[in-house]
């Protein structure tokens, strides 16, 4: 019998940043759980997904969802551990996935945005289901095959290449037969990207030359772009897009911490002469399609070839400044703050 939990441990807004995110920008307390009602369950937070999202969700801009008030729990993506349950859905010892928010438990409906659901019975770590079976790799999976229109042999550029969506961007070019080219940040994520996930090329965006090591790596464009920076990034590869090219914009993170984006420029006349699609998305877009790419990526991770990895900060404490490694770039692969354990 499991123990019930009576203290919850929370983070709530406080303020909004204006730039990188402080702990101050957050209220930290503990406070009482409260009793459930019929048609609810109590959730422990296990693993915590940060994603650059948080950051879009602490500033009042205009938005796919509303922005968080202030006063409220900061909101979060998470798999987490039903502890009891009033709703005939869960079950005590069920795992499950969705806002779980940015605390130690949550208690709700599983009603919402991103509702709450029960994570399938599969031989892959929990971790896997908060990152590239989860979220994440439907981003990947629907921004690529839906909007990227890859065909074989085709190149295509991905950045922020060994983060979270974009190193399993990579993996599904290859296993479309696409020509992969990663830029990142680094020597190691460039090393990890080559070696271990069997990118064609890659790019340290830290090296002074690497727009022209871009130009070297795609000799023939570029046919799919899968934007997760933007900025001179996305300008550098925007003016190797081909005819006909896709442009999937899935993510614009340099300009997260600034509320000024009026700086990157893009040609349209560019895109009116080479016929660029350019297409945003937000991966609820596709939530009907959810099992579908969750059956697909588990079935390439049991066949060994989408491979992961997590960047995993201890304790729910540190969330705050650890939000900012997505930033700073010091994580590789899927950031997730380890809350309690399975
Ligand atoms: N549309 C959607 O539904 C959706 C869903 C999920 C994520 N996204 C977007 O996808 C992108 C990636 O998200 P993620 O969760 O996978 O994060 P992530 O790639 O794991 O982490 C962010 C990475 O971005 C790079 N970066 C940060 N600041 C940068 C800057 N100023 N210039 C260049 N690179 C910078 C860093 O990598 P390096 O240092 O290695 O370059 C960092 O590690 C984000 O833009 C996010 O908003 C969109």
């Amino acid at each position: 019998m499991t123990s019930i939990a009576t203290k919850n441990g929370q983070f709530r807004l406080k303020s909004r940043p204006s730039e990188r995110v402080s702990a101050d920008n957050f209220e930290y307390s503990s406070e009482s759980l409260k009793d459930l009602a019929e048609g609810e369950v109590l959730v422990r937070v296990v693993y915590l997904s940060l994603d650059p999202t948080n950051r879009i969700w602490m500033s009042d801009v205009e938005q796919y969802m509303p922005p968080v008030q202030i006063g409220e729990v900061m909101r979060g993506l998470g798999v987490g551990k039903v502890i009891s349950s009033k709703n005939p859905r869960f079950m005590e010892g069920d795992f499950v996935s969705g806002l779980l928010g940015w605390q130690e438990y949550l208690v709700s409906t599983g009603a919402g945005a991103f509702p709450l659901f029960k994570l399938p019975d599969v031989p892959v770590p929990l971790q896997a289901m908060a990152g590239v079976a989860g979220m994440t790799g439907w981003t990947a999976y629907f921004g690529l095959l839906e909007l990227g229109q890859p065909k074989a042999g085709e190149t295509l550029v991905v950045s922020a290449a060994a983060g979270a969506v974009g190193s399993v961007v990579g993996q599904i070019g290859k296993i479309h037969g696409l020509k992969v080219v990663g830029i990142a940040g680094g020597e190691d994520k460039c090393r990890w990207l080559k070696d271990d996930l069997g990118f064609d090329a890659v790019i340290d965006r830290k090296k002074p030359s690497w727009k022209q090591d871009l130009a070297k790596a795609t000799p023939d464009g570029v046919d799919i772009n899968f934007e997760n920076v933007g900025g001179e990034i996305m300008e550098a590869v925007y003016d190797r897009m081909n005819l006909h090219s896709r442009f999937v914009l899935c993510g614009l993170i340099a300009g997260y911490n600034d509320a000024d984006d009026s700086k990157t420029k893009l040609s349209l006349s560019r895109a009116l002469m080479k016929r660029i699609r350019i297409q945003g998305f937000i991966v609820t877009d596709f939530a009907e399609r959810s099992a579908e790419a969750s059956q697909k990526l588990l079935q390439w991770i049991a066949e060994g070839k989408l491979k992961h990895k997590e960047t995993i900060v201890d304790g729910l404490t540190n969330a705050p400044e650890a939000l900012n490694m997505l930033f700073d770039g010091s994580n590789t692969g899927k950031l997730l703050i380890k809350v309690s354990e399975p």
